[in-house]
């Protein structure tokens, strides 16, 4: 074993879904960012938690109007996926539709999904832990949908999760295995 440190400390607990989360400004303007670092947080009421840098744009749109969307996503949008992950909305108009995702209102709140996402949860944030380089936001999930073709009480393997390992390295599960009950 060796000793690890700094950013590669990150690393060691990936490869983890690679989710987009979906905001809009104040003045209604949307934009997204690829998520790694999320996480379940509470059951009842079903809580989770994502942890944004300061920096991000998708971060000032939450912190104007306290909603968004996480999108869980297949294997084929990886590039997509990549492309939203690496280039800031501050920079490029539209950034959403420049990746080629196409857009789908939500039920409960009114940033939108992405179209053939494997699962949506729309999420109104609750608070937030402030920590040096990132915020921990925990949101309620108000309501969420998944395609039932790859869920019944989980995804199956034929979904195809898009994780991210690392960089510019993604991945999907490719072997399920089941342990002894
Ligand atoms: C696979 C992947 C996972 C990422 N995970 C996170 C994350 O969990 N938290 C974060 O703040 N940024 C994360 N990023 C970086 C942001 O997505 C990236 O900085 C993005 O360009 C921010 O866009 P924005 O300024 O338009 O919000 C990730 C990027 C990639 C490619």
């Amino acid at each position: 074993m060796k000793e690890v440190s700094g950013r590669l400390i990150t690393r060691l607990l990936h490869p983890r879904p690679a989710c987009v989360v979906i905001a809009l400004s104040k003045e209604g303007k949307i934009n997204g960012c690829t998520v790694a670092w999320t996480t379940p947080v509470n059951v009842d009421p079903p809580l989770v938690a994502i942890s944004l840098a300061y920096g991000r744009l998708t971060y000032q749109y939450i912190k104007e109007t306290g909603e968004f969307t996480i999108n869980v996503l297949p294997r084929s949008m990886a590039d997509a996926v990549h492309y939203v992950g690496t280039v800031s909305g501050r920079d490029v108009e539209d950034k959403l539709s420049s990746a080629g995702f196409k857009l789908r209102g939500s039920k409960r709140i009114k940033p939108p999904g992405i179209e053939g996402a494997l699962a949506v949860l729309e999420c109104v944030v609750r608070d937030e832990l402030k920590y040096p380089d990132h915020s921990l936001i925990t949101s309620e999930v108000v309501r969420a949908e998944v395609n039932e073709q790859y869920f019944t009480t989980l995804f199956s393997e034929s979904a195809e999760v898009l994780l991210h390992v690392g960089g510019s390295v993604y991945a999907v599960p490719s072997k399920y295995l089941r342990a002894r009950e």
